[in-house]
Formats: C-alpha cells, structure tokens, sequence
C-alpha cells in the first residue's frame, strides 16, 4: 500500500510501505476513506517532534472502514464505517477509568507519531473498541473528520478547560482550525461576546461567519489596549490561547478578568513568563493539556442533531495520492487561505 512517509527532519514521501496487520487481538485494521493533514504534522516534519521516527507514517485523523477485527474486538466488524480518535486508549487503565485518555498507558496520542498513522491506505487501530467510533447513517464524514482531534481538542482543552459560561465575553488567541473549533463549541455555551484575535485577516474574517463577535487583527491592533477597551477596563472572563508561543500566552495574562480563566490550548516549545506578581490577586484560574477526545461521543450528538457543521472548515480536497501537493497548499495557509483540507482515498 501507499503512505506518506515521515523520512526525517524536512523529508516525506507518498512511498510505499507493508499493509498493516494484527498484531493483538484488541486490533482493528481499517482502510481509510477520507483523512487530513494537522498543524502537528506539520511541527513534526520541521523537526520539533523528536520522539517521531524515520520511516513512520503520519497522520492521526481520519474515518474509514473496517477491514478485519482482532479476536478480542466485540463491538466492530469488517464493513461498518468507522470514525478515528486521534487518541487511543484501552478503557481499562487508570487513567482511562476517569476518562483521562490523552494518559492511557498503552495508547494516549500515539497515531502518526509512536505508531503509524492515517495518512495511508490502511492503518492499524489499537484497542479498536476503545478508539473507534460507529459512524452513523448519512452522516457528512467530511464533517466527521473534524472530530478525529481538532473539535475535541477546541471543546475540552479550550472552552471546557475554561469554563465558558452563558454571556461570558471570550477571547480566543489564533484563528487556524483549532481555535475555529473553540469558536464553534464555545457557542454550545452561549458566552454574549466571542472576540477573535490573529494577525491573518482572511481567518479573521472566517471568524465572524463562524460567530465571532468582535475581531482583533494583530499588527493592525494592539489587541490588549482593544480588549480593555472593549471591556470596560475589566478583561475576559475567558482567554483562550490557540497558537503556541509566549506572545499570545502573555496576551492571555494581560486580558485576564478578576476570577477569569485562562485556557492554553497550544502546543508550546519555550517557556513562557509566568506574570504571577500581577496574577496572584485576580483569582484566576490557568489551565493547559493534551486532549483526550472524551467528548467525542457528545460531539457525535450535535453533528447528528445539526447543532453544529465543522464540515465548514474544510476548504481544500484533494485525492489521497495528492497529499504532497495537500501538504503544499495546508503549510502555506495564509497564502492559499487553507483552512483544513480532506484527502479522500
Ligand atoms: N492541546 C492539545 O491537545 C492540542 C491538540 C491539537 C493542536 N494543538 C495546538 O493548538 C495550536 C493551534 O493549532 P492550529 O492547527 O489551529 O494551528 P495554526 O498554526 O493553523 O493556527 C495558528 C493561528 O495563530 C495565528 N497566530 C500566529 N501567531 C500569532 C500571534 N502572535 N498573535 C495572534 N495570532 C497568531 C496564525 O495566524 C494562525 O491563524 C498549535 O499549537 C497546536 O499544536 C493542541
Ligand atoms: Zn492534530
Ligand atoms: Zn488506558
């Protein structure tokens, strides 16, 4: 079969590679249908991801189909239409028994990164009963692809992480597809004010058809002395960091209102300052971790109920067999206004 293969700092190739096989009776192979590209594969093919191998395929999004089960799998069979967790996680262990599974000790987020991933023809699920999810009937499974890890990702890590409340003024910090995700289920939580802030006005301007309230442009606008203004002077109750370095993380801690929160969503490579002299007295809360895709069952539910339509992130398509191009066109986002894009097999 073909995969896209991670060959080292700056590499890839559309190469081929053995079909995957069981390997434990809790396995699930399936051949992928439709699957996308991540900012995280894009951090890993820079480099900044050491713990990814020569030789592994990428990739830890995707829905499929199931191609055979091993002995141990109850509630799969060859056939039914599956949906992939960016995370796997057995059930069993500790952490997965308070559905802490970003810490399973045997799977956490170990697709396209430990093991081999989605960005192939067939892929190879551990613990498939735990990690996969029926797919149902008519569903958009452009849609559904966005439920692999970004949408649980914005829902826990940002807006559950932080608390949103009904009428809460937020402030999310990056508008690329995780932070458009916090945008989309913030708004299962009714905040009254969702300010978005980046420096890319095309995604900016996304935002507001996704429901953002108010848009910062950085560069154009200093967004602390903006979101203070807009404010009263008082801050967000909710500030939401959605990029990965310190600028935004010290955004955050100057827009913070007394007893607010803020939640750090991105995947951060240098330390930040920690304001703590200026914090200590604001009864703030700060949170942070990896997602654990526990919400994914509930994020099924309003797909299913229209309640929300991620399929709207999607503004790229192209064949499986065209990911480096995918890849071209998703690591140049601003330029091609990409916003995620599906490979369909
Ligand atoms: N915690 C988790 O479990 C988890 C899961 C998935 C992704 N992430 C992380 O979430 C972050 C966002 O992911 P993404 O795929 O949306 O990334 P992205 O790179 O597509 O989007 C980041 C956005 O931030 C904007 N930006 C960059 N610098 C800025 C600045 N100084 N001020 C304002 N805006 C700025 C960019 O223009 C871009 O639109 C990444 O760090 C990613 O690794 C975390
Ligand atoms: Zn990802
Ligand atoms: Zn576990």
């Amino acid at each position: 079969m073909k995969a896209l293969v991670y060959q080292g700092p700056g590499q890839k190739a559309w190469a081929d590679k053995d079909k995957p096989e069981i390997q434990k009776p809790t396995d699930v192979i399936v051949k992928i249908t439709k699957t996308t590209i991540c900012g995280t594969d894009l951090h890993i093919l820079k480099g900044d991801v050491p713990t990814v191998d020569a030789g592994r395929t990428l990739g830890h999004e995707g829905v499929g189909v199931v191609e055979a089960v091993g002995a141990a799998v109850e509630n799969f069979k060859p056939g039914d239409a599956v949906l992939i967790s960016c995370v796997t996680s057995c059930g069993k262990c500790a952490n997965c028994k308070r559905q802490l599974y970003a810490h399973c000790s045997d799977g956490g987020w170990i697709l396209g990164h430990l093991i081999d991933g989605t960005q192939a023809e067939y892929v190879r699920i551990p613990h498939g009963d735990n990690s996969l999810y029926p797919i149902p009937d008519g569903a958009d499974e452009e849609a559904l692809v966005m439920l692999s890890d970004i949408m649980p990702t914005g829902l826990e890590i940002g807006v559950q992480y932080g608390n949103v409340k009904p009428g809460d003024t937020i402030a999310i910090i990056g508008a690329g597809p995780v932070g458009m995700s916090v945008l989309l289920t913030a708004q299962f939580y009714s905040p009254g004010r969702i300010v978005m802030i980046d420096m890319d006005p095309a995604r900016l301007e996304l935002a507001k058809q996704f429901g953002a309230t108010d848009t910062i442009q950085v560069g154009a606008e200093d967004p602390v002395a903006k979101i203070l203004e807009m404010t009263g002077g008082l801050g967000v109750d909710v500030a939401i960091e959605a990029v990965g370095v310190p600028a935004t993380f010290d955004i955050c801690q100057k827009i913070v209102s007394a007893g607010g929160n803020i939640a750090n969503v991105g995947v951060h490579g240098t330390p930040v300052q920690l304001h703590i002299e200026e914090l200590w007295i604001k009864n703030i809360n700060i949170s942070m971790g990896l997602v654990s895709t526990n919400t994914t069952p509930m994020l099924l539910k309003t797909l299913n109920a229209g309640k929300v339509n991620p399929g709207k992130l999607v503004t790229h398509r192209f064949k499986l067999d065209e990911i480096l191009e995918a890849y071209e066109v998703f690591g140049n986002a601003a330029r091609e206004k990409a916003m995620k894009v599906i490979l369909n097999a």
